[in-house]
């Protein structure tokens, strides 16, 4: 089969540390085009990976340049173009947030279905060294049942990290919708749904703007620090704590309480995974690194999406995953903005 012939919509950051290398490395795939409305940006890309430069995502769409797209401009456009490009024959790996409402989630879903094309979504973290051992270990049955949790995700901001700084869609409530839990913690809930083998079924906390500004020194109105409780269907419960000002080194943990010992993933500087077990056994085991800001390792994400194409088979994290796992922080914003812990009807 020929390479797969990718356009990526969005061409920022993670475009940049990411897709765009990781689509040119992959024996299967290959760059094809590029569409975002900065001229400069994208055709500077343009230029450094071989493909057309778009500043209209829509004209990309409707050449035949590519076969597949990735969509990984800000949130509140995602549902539009993954729909468009679905429609226009093409397969789809969007970034996450999918959707930044339930019912354009499913619209996604529902065009998927409809155009036989595949959506997968961008949750990356399930792919990371670490939560994949961790996966074994807890399947593996040693620890028992989970019991408890607690996970975090906590971070400097995205200002440092999104190619247009503090001017970013990040800080507009019209391209955001969501703040740090639609950037973090839909990351988490995903990430949790998937280590436990189960769904949440309720959600409380609190969500604050402590510290992040925008252009016009005023607070930002959208959340930059989030603290959750959460229950599961076989009754695990969980806290999730979620920041944009960790204004130190980038945490992303968490710790598994289970029946016969603890499990502690992103805790140990050397060892990704750490196992203690109630007879005091302890299990070290050195894994590929978790991606932080500072420091990006391959997500794996585009080979999978890849692989997905060349052999006809269903995404790994398809959009259903995505919509539960955006479900879960859905209601987490509701329940937070009402004061209240609300179930999740998914
Ligand atoms: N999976 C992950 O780990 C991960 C990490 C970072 C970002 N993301 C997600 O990726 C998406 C992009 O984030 P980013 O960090 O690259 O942001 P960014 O601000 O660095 O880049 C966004 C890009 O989108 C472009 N854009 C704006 N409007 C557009 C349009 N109409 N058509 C095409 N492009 C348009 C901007 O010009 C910019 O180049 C977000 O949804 C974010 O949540 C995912």
């Amino acid at each position: 089969m020929a390479k797969v012939r990718i356009g990526v919509i969005g061409a920022g950051a993670i475009a940049q540390h990411r897709h765009l290398p990781e689509s040119d490395a992959n024996r299967y795939s290959t760059v094809g085009a590029i569409a975002d409305p900065v001229e400069d940006r994208v055709k500077a890309l343009g230029e450094q990976y071989g493909a057309t430069p778009y500043t209209d995502y829509k004209k990309m769409l409707k050449s035949d340049e590519v076969d597949a797209v990735v969509v990984s401009g800000p949130n509140a456009l995602h549902a539009q173009m993954s729909i468009d490009a679905m429609r226009a024959g093409k397969h789809v790996l969007c970034e996450k947030p999918m959707a930044t409402t339930r019912a354009d989630a499913k619209r996604m879903v529902g065009t998927a279905k409809k155009t036989r094309k595949f959506l997968m979504i961008g949750l990356n973290q399930r792919l990371m060294p670490p939560h994949v051992r961790a996966k074994e270990i807890l399947d593996g049955g040693r620890l028992g049942k989970v019991l408890a949790f607690r996970t975090a995700f906590k971070h400097p901001g995205p200002e440092g990290w999104s190619v247009d700084g503090s001017k970013s869609w990040f800080f507009q409530k019209g391209a955001a919708a969501m703040g740090v839990t639609g950037d973090l913690g839909v990351h988490k809930a995903d990430l949790m749904r998937w280590l436990l083998g189960d769904e949440f079924v309720s959600v409380g906390g609190v969500l604050a703007t402590l510290d992040k500004k925008g252009p016009d020194r005023k607070p930002i109105s959208l959340d930059d620090n989030a603290y959750l409780t959460l229950q599961t269907k076989k009754g695990i419960v969980g806290s999730m704590i979620l920041s944009w000002t960790n204004y130190g080194a980038e945490e992303n943990y968490t710790v598994l309480y289970c029946q016969n010992g603890v499990l502690s993933i992103g805790t140990d500087p050397e060892y990704g995974v750490v196992a203690d077990y109630a007879n005091g056994d302890r299990e070290m085991h050195r894994v590929g690194k978790m991606s932080t800001n500072e420091e990006q390792v391959a997500s794996g994400i585009i080979d999978d999406f890849v692989d997905s194409i060349r052999k006809n088979k269903k995404p790994s994290i398809d959009g259903m995953e995505g919509y539960k796992s955006l479900d879960v922080i859905l209601t987490a914003m509701d329940a937070a903005a009402q004061g209240k812990t609300l179930k999740i009807r998914h």
